[in-house]
């Protein structure tokens, strides 16, 4: 067979990842085969992100050893995609003579064609347009042959929030939510394909559906979680603004809503908060913290905080850490301030040094590490229930041998927590989990995982929240 391959890079979000599918599936139509290898590769994509410039260094430097690639391979297509792709448009053509195609952030459902165009003429094209698009394009489905057990599902695009450190805006355009029909369609698919967990995307999922006449999102979360087949429902991300008791509620009321959320605070000082127009304050957020624990005792949070952000004195700082104390996250993505392109922060003064940043992105990190090997260890001795994502990784390379016996599998509890365990008995190797929801009784905590052995398979829905039988 006379078949062609694709290799995409994904750098980036969640919905990054969700995009890349879709660039897939939609180049497959074309007759183009995903390949895991680059050198194998007859059109290379590279989805970007630029949310912060160290992600959008990873861009240049790749793009530096495509270009080396294509001197001994000329017909080679090389695409740049998303985030970077829509905030430097031409820029990048210019700058990487190597380079055919660079394509925005609404640019995927035109791909192929665009592909097409390259092959036939060898023109270096660049689209970049974002007037087009005031719905979402329909997504396509994975086949069956691609099943996985969970699986992002994009909801809504662009934010119009205006976080003034944030590019996100600028390179995702206006917000627009997708119709509830074709989100319903598409979860639907998935889970005939034998999909178990979906995560729903979106920069701001709490105001789905806004200015749209849809349903809202606590709405859209009721209804999905009707979907027959489907264990588990998560979301991503929600901005605590806008974090209503409805939502707050949902925790409590729907079955397969995981008790989980990521709930970015950004910083624990008010100066600092409104310096970032984030629309709340500190005592507001931990309000909102207060009423999803009394709600939903069991739910996990976890956080984004910038450090260093333009002004940020030592005291501001402070805030953050006894914010950090006072809540004790889940887990935590602290980033250092980087200036974006456009971002109305840039424009600040009071810009703090490197080394300031960096020792102050340490602290901060130490302190968490605490709280989230803590969160872990109080899980030791408790039952949960855990959607199997398949074999563990780690046992191709290394058996765990002393953990227990045979197979090591991996999956995540409902506070959505990497727990690795094993079956024990005479058939346990023979058993497929992959997909199963199962009990696992937890031995041992980590930093970043779990450890247990089975004790049930496919505990009931209504047991996923995982009010388990706790011994600690
Ligand atoms: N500098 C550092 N971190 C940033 N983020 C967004 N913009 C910037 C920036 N300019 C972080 C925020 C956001 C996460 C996705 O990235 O914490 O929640
Ligand atoms: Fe950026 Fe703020 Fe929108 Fe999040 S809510 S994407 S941080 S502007």
């Amino acid at each position: 067979m006379n078949s062609e391959y694709l290799y995409v890079h994904t750098i980036g979000c969640q919905m990054n990842v969700y995009d890349s599918e879709q660039i897939a599936m939609r180049l497959a139509a074309l007759g183009y085969e995903q390949t895991a290898s680059m050198a194998k590769a007859d059109v290379i994509i590279i989805n970007t992100c630029t949310v912060r410039a160290k992600a959008e260094q990873k861009v240049f430097s790749l793009l530096g050893r495509l270009e080396r690639m294509k001197r001994d391979k000329k017909h080679l297509i090389i695409g740049v995609g998303g985030c970077v792709a829509q905030q430097e448009g031409e820029k990048i053509l210019n700058r990487m003579p190597a380079l055919d195609l660079v394509f925005g952030t609404q640019a995927i459902e035109r791909l192929p064609r665009l592909i097409q165009q390259i092959k036939a003429r060898r023109c270096r094209i660049v689209d970049v347009d974002m007037d087009a698009a005031t719905q979402i394009p329909e997504s396509l489905v994975a086949r069956s042959n691609e099943s996985q057990v969970s699986k992002f599902v994009t909801i809504m695009r662009g934010c119009d929030n205006h976080c003034t450190y944030c590019v996100v805006p600028f390179v995702r355009g206006r917000e627009i939510s997708r119709k509830p029909e074709s989100i319903m369609r598409e979860i639907q698919s998935l889970v005939q394909t034998g999909v178990r967990e979906v995560t729903l995307l979106g920069q701001n999922v709490n105001s789905y559906g806004k200015n749209q006449n849809l349903y809202t999102f606590t709405e859209l979360l009721s209804r999905i979680n009707e979907i027959e087949g489907l264990s588990r429902i998560r979301f991503t991300t929600s901005h605590p603004k806008d974090l209503e008791s409805d939502l707050i509620l949902a925790f409590r009321n729907l079955d397969k809503l995981c008790p989980h959320i990521h709930l970015p605070v950004q910083s624990g000082s008010n100066r600092v908060l409104r310096r970032m127009n984030r629309q709340y304050t500190r005592e507001q957020y931990l309000d909102k913290v207060n009423k999803l624990r009394d709600t939903c005792a069991q739910i996990a949070i976890t956080s984004d905080i910038i450090v260093g952000f333009p002004g940020e004195s030592q005291a501001d700082f402070n805030q953050t850490l006894e914010l950090v104390k006072t809540v004790e996250f889940d887990g935590l993505f602290a980033f250092q301030y980087s200036d974006r392109p456009r971002a109305p922060s840039v424009k600040l003064p009071d810009k703090l040094s490197e080394p300031v940043i960096r020792k102050r992105l340490q602290i901060l990190l130490e302190l968490q590490e605490n709280f989230t090997r803590r969160k872990n260890m109080a899980l030791v001795g408790s039952d949960q229930p855990v959607l199997t994502d398949g074999l563990s990784k780690k046992q191709a390379s290394e058996p765990l041998a002393e953990m227990g016996p045979g197979l090591q599998w991996t999956g995540r509890t409902p506070t959505n927590k990497i727990v690795n365990f094993y079956v024990d008995g005479p058939d346990a190797d023979s058993k497929n989990l992959t997909g199963k929801l199962v009990g696992v009784h937890i031995d041992r905590g980590f930093s970043h995982s779990l450890f247990g052995r089975v004790i049930n398979t496919e505990p009931s829905v209504r047991g996923l929240k995982g009010v388990g039988n706790h011994a600690a």
